[in-house]
């Protein structure tokens, strides 16, 4: 950039002097006013430096000066006096509004040279922003590359947590379909659908694992979900997670359309009915209900799934908690604390949202809320 000059000042005739003295070794652009001054900076800016007259009517010259310093905080900043109003100058200076002040009439070699020094504090300026601009951009790229660690880390610990679901849905399933072999049956065709559907799953999660921070784009789905409810109990029953469990189940007749990848419906389904499990430990088998239920609610154009248990409950606490990540009260074989943030992620990626009501001894109640889709 040239050397650039922004001078103002009220009286015409310094004004010109000043013009005709500088624009041999600057460019210079003037003003008569504070005001014009400011236009003059935002119109034709940027100026490496400015200099204002201090006393002129309406604005003075240090809230001129105060004004381009808020708008370019590098522009250099001089300020001319007529008369030595040394208090106004020394705060001035003081409050860092100007670089220097000037008393007039500034023989003209003292002007070139606190000039020259201005250019020159400008250039020093910009360079030392270029390279601190480089070097934040350099600790940014470190700490984005730091941040993709930690999230390949959480992204590593749930794809693991999903496929320890998954491997004894397959277990359970591969047992069942031994069992048929054995007795010289052919396997059933809904246990081979199950496996199919494991496989599904695999496929899915290694392809996040492939991917790692990104997360596969599984566009959006429409699923009937008193089918998938319906369908995913079946499947659940026959791992044996529900046993002991007194289990009720309350689903339309007609379909609800709702828009989420079925593999994640799935997903949360399976979360939380195996927390609702786990939570009956030390509890009579004929105290264990698990309530499931769809509700559609055409009004307000929302389904609602709630998950109820009859369990330990879940102390008010520990409420505020159960969706952070790693937050677990079972032992490390038993859980990892990453089934609800899952859950919690998927609900609200698909629009939804997911509330818990719960009291210590009586159970809790997991709802969660979607758009319905037109019927
Ligand atoms: N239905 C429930 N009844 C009682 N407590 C629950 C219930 N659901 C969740 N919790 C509490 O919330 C905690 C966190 O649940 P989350 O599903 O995130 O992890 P986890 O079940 O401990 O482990 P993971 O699901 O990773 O195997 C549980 O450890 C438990 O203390
Ligand atoms: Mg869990």
């Amino acid at each position: 950039m040239g050397k650039r000059l922004l001078i103002v000042d009220d009286e015409p005739l310094i004004l010109h002097g000043l013009t005709r003295t500088l624009q041999t070794q600057f460019e210079v652009v003037s003003a008569q006013s504070g005001p014009e001054g400011l236009d003059r900076f935002s119109q034709e800016g940027p100026f490496p430096v400015v200099i204002s007259e201090m006393r002129m009517p309406g604005m003075s010259g240090t809230d001129f000066l105060g004004h381009v310093r808020k708008l370019a905080p590098d522009t250099v900043r001089i300020l001319l006096s007529g008369n030595l109003d040394l208090e106004a100058m020394l705060s001035a200076v003081n409050e860092g509004t100007v670089f220097r002040v000037l008393v007039k009439p500034a023989a003209p070699e003292l002007l070139t040279s606190i000039l020259q020094d201005a250019f020159d504090h400008y250039r020093l300026a910009m360079q030392d922003r270029v390279l601190l601009q480089s070097k934040l951009e350099e600790v940014r790229n470190q700490t984005y590359h730091l941040e993709r660690l930690a999230t390949m880390g959480t992204l590593a610990a749930g794809v693991g947590h999903e496929l320890n679901n998954l491997a004894q849905v397959f277990q359970s399933t591969l047992q069942l379909i031994k069992g048929d072999v054995e007795a010289d049956q052919p396997p059933r065709a809904d246990h081979l659908r199950r496996l199919e559907r494991v496989g599904d799953h695999l496929a899915h999660h290694a392809t996040a694992l492939l991917r790692l921070a990104r997360k596969p784009s599984e566009g959006p789905i429409e699923v009937d979900l008193a089918l998938v409810v319906a369908e995913t109990l079946e499947m659940l029953k026959e791992t044996g997670m529900f046993k002991r469990i007194n289990l009720n189940v309350c689903l339309p007749q007609t379909p609800v359309r709702i828009r989420v990848p079925r593999r994640e419906l799935e997903q949360v389904l399976l979360n939380l009915l195996r927390n609702a499990s786990d939570a009956f430990y030390g509890i009579p088998d004929c105290a264990a209900h698990i309530l499931v239920s769809v509700e559609p609610d055409w009004k307000t154009r929302r389904m609602r799934l709630t998950v109820k248990d009859s369990g330990c409950g879940i102390p008010p606490d520990q409420l505020e908690v159960i969706f952070q990540p790693y937050f677990t009260t079972k032992p490390p074989d038993r859980g990892t604390g990453l089934g609800l943030p899952v859950v919690k992620q998927i609900v609200e990626e698909n629009h939804g949202c997911i509330r818990v009501e719960s009291q210590a001894g009586h159970g809790s109640t997991f709802c969660i809320e979607w758009p319905l889709l037109e019927a």
